[in-house]
C-alpha cells in the first residue's frame, strides 16, 4: 500500500471558521505562502461562494501560491461549483471540493431530501466540477454518523461519477477512533470501486479525539489527513497539522509512513497562524505550546542532561523552536534582518521589509537586544496594515490613585480627514476605548484583554490582545509597542478596522447579490 500521507490543510478554510479567526487578503496570502514552504501537498484556500472576499483570497491564493494543490470549497449546486471553477481558474493544480450531508439528521432536519436525491444531487455537482478540473473531491457531511450501507453507496457513486478523492468528514467531532476506523475498513471492503480514489478523513475535535481519529484511519488505508495548523477551527477545532505529522514522524515504527512536511517549519507557521488569527496557542499544547519541552521536575532534567531520550521523544530543533531567542542587535545588517523575517514565515515586498528595517532601527535605539518577537512584531506590522479606515496618529491619557482616569485619541480616517476626540474611563485603556468608539461610531462588547510582554527585560515590548464581539461575532486584536497603552490602542483600532471592512464589504455584496439559499458555511 502507499506509503505517503497527503496533508491537506485547511486553515484558511475550516480552520478561518473559528470564532474570531477571520483574516484578510494579505493575511491569507502570507499563511498560503507559509504552508507552501512548509509542504503541504493541498491547501484548502476558502470557500469561493460564501463571500466576495473568499472569492478574491481564493483566486488570489491560486494566482500566486505554486507548488501545492490549491482547492476551493464547494456546495452540490452549480452556482457554488461555478464560483469555485472560476476562483480556481488561473492555477495549474486546482481541486474542488463538493460536499453533501448523508446522516439521517441532515437528511432530515436540514436538507429535506431522500437518499435518491442525495446521490443524484452528489454525482451532479462532481460531474460539474469535473468540468473544471479532474482533481476532485466529495465530501458526503457528517459521514460519521451516516448509515454505513448508504454511505457505502453514496461513495461508491461519487467515485464512479468522477470523485478521485473521497473524503469521510467526522463533522461533529462524533466518532471513536476504534469505530472511526471500523468505518474506513468497511468502506474499503465493501465500495467496490474504492481502490480508484485516495481516502480523506477529517475530524473535529469536539470529544478531544480528532487526532487519535485521523491516525487510526490512517492505519486502516486512509492516505489524506485534512488539518489545520494549531487545530484552529469551527467549535472545538480540527485535527491538529502539527500533531498528525509529528506522531507519524515520531512513531515511524508503527505508522510506516512518509509525509512531505518540513519539520522545522512547523513551530514558525504555528506561530505565525496564531499571530495573524489572534488565537494564541495554549501553554501545554502537543508539539508547538509553550510547554512542550519544558522540563520542571529535578529528576526529569537530570536526566535530560545525562541522555537527551530519557524524557524527550523529540528533539524541539526537529521542529524549529529556536534554540536561542537572541537575534539581532543595533548594528545587524539589512541581510540579517531579511532573513530572519523570512526564517519567522513572513513574504514581505521590499517596500515592507524596507519598513519593518526602518521600525528595526528605531527600535534597536530604545531596546538593547532585539528578540523573534520584536522581529515578527514589525513584520505583522506590515501584514495587518492592509486596508485600514482608520490609523492611529496620538494617544495620550492621564491615570493615578488621586484622579479621573482620562484619555485623549486623534485618528485619521481613509478620506484623510482627522478626527480628535477626549473620553473619561473607569481606568486609562478604558478611557482609551470609548475614545476611539466615539470617533469610529463603532461600539464593541469587550470580551477579553491582556497585556504581556513579548520578550525579556525591563525595556521589553508589550503586546495587548484584545477579544470583542460586535453583533455576535467575535473580533480579535493584537498589537505590540513598547508603550502599552499604545498597544491596547493599536490593537483596539485593529478591531475597529475589521469590523469597518466587514460591514463595508457586506454593504457592497447586500447592494449587488441576492441572499444564498442556504447559509453559506460549511464546518
Ligand atoms: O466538517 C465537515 O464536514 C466539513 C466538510 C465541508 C468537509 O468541513
Ligand atoms: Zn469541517
Amino acid at each position: 500500500m502507499n506509503d505517503r500521507l497527503i496533508i491537506f490543510d485547511t486553515t484558511l478554510r475550516d480552520g478561518e471558521q473559528s470564532p474570531g479567526a477571520s483574516m484578510n487578503l494579505a493575511e491569507k496570502l502570507q499563511v498560503a505562502h507559509a504552508l507552501k514552504d512548509l509542504g503541504v501537498d493541498v491547501i484548502e484556500a476558502g470557500f469561493p461562494i460564501a463571500s466576495p472576499g473568499d472569492f478574491e483570497a481564493v483566486q488570489a491564493i491560486a494566482r500566486e501560491v505554486r507548488g501545492p494543490v490549491i482547492c476551493g470549497l464547494a456546495r452540490c449546486n452549480a452556482a457554488d461549483i461555478d464560483r469555485a471553477g472560476e476562483a480556481l481558474r488561473d492555477c495549474p493544480r486546482r481541486r474542488i471540493h463538493v460536499f453533501l450531508a448523508t446522516s439521517a439528521i441532515h437528511r432530515q432536519f436540514k436538507l429535506k431530501m431522500a437518499k435518491e436525491e442525495i446521490i443524484r444531487r452528489s454525482i451532479d455537482g462532481i460531474k460539474r466540477a469535473r468540468q473544471y478540473t479532474e482533481d476532485v473531491e466529495f465530501s458526503p457531511e457528517d459521514a460519521a454518523r451516516t448509515e454505513l450501507d448508504f454511505l457505502v453507496e453514496v461513495v461508491e457513486a461519487a467515485i464512479d461519477a468522477g470523485a478521485t478523492t473521497v473524503n469521510i468528514p467526522d463533522t461533529v467531532g462524533y466518532a471513536v477512533p476504534s469505530q472511526y476506523a471500523a468505518t474506513i475498513a468497511h468502506l474499503k471492503k465493501h465500495v467496490r470501486n474504492i481502490d480508484k480514489a485516495i481516502i480523506s478523513v477529517h475530524c473535529h475535535d469536539d470529544l478531544g479525539m480528532a487526532v487519535a481519529n485521523s491516525l487510526a484511519a490512517v492505519m486502516e488505508g486512509a492516505r489524506q489527513v485534512e488539518c489545520t495548523i494549531n487545530g484552529i477551527g469551527e467549535r472545538a477545532g480540527n485535527c491538529a497539522l502539527e500533531e498528525v505529522v509529528m506522531a507519524v514522524r515520531t512513531r515511524q515504527d508503527y505508522f510506516q509512513l512518509t509525509t512531505n512536511i518540513n519539520t522545522k517549519k512547523l513551530y514558525p507557521t504555528s506561530r505565525l497562524v496564531s499571530h495573524v488569527t489572534g488565537i494564541q496557542v495554549q501553554r501545554n499544547k502537543a508539539i508547538v505550546g509553550q510547554n512542550a519541552f519544558a522540563h520542571e521536575a529535578g529528576i526529569h532534567q537530570d536526566g535530560l542532561l545525562k541522555e537527551r531520550t530519557t524524557y524527550e521523544i523529540m528533539n524541539p530543533e526537529d521542529i524549529g523552536v529556536p534554540q536561542t531567542e537572541l537575534v539581532l542587535g543595533k548594528h545587524s545588517g539589512r541581510h540579517a534582518l531579511r532573513q530572519r523575517v523570512l526564517d519567522l514565515g513572513y513574504h514581505l515586498t521590499e517596500e515592507q521589509l524596507q519598513k519593518v528595517f526602518d521600525g528595526f532601527k528605531a527600535l534597536a535605539d530604545r531596546k538593547k537586544v532585539i528578540y523573534d518577537a520584536d522581529v515578527e512584531a514589525l513584520a505583522e506590522a506590515q501584514i495587518h496594515s492592509g486596508p485600514a479606515l482608520w490609523t492611529l496618529e496620538a494617544v495620550s491619557c492621564n491615570a493615578g490613585s488621586a484622579t479621573i482616569p482620562s484619555a485623549a485619541v486623534c485618528l485619521w480616517h481613509q478620506d484623510g480627514t482627522i478626527v480628535r476626540q477626549a473620553s473619561l474611563g473607569d481606568g486609562p485603556v478604558d478611557a482609551v476605548f470609548k475614545a476611539i468608539e466615539h470617533i469610529t461610531g463603532i461600539e464593541v462588547k469587550l470580551r477579553d484583554y491582556r497585556v504581556r510582554s513579548v520578550t525579556v527585560g525591563e525595556d521589553a515590548q508589550g503586546e495587548a490582545h484584545i477579544e470583542a464581539e460586535y453583533n455576535g461575532r467575535i473580533i480579535n486584536g493584537r498589537a505590540v509597542s513598547t508603550d502599552i497603552i499604545e498597544a491596547s490602542a493599536l490593537a483596539f483600532l485593529q478591531v475597529i478596522n475589521r469590523i469597518a471592512l466587514r460591514m463595508a464589504a457586506e454593504q457592497r455584496i447586500h447592494s449587488t447579490e441576492a441572499p444564498p439559499r442556504e447559509p453559506a458555511a460549511a464546518s
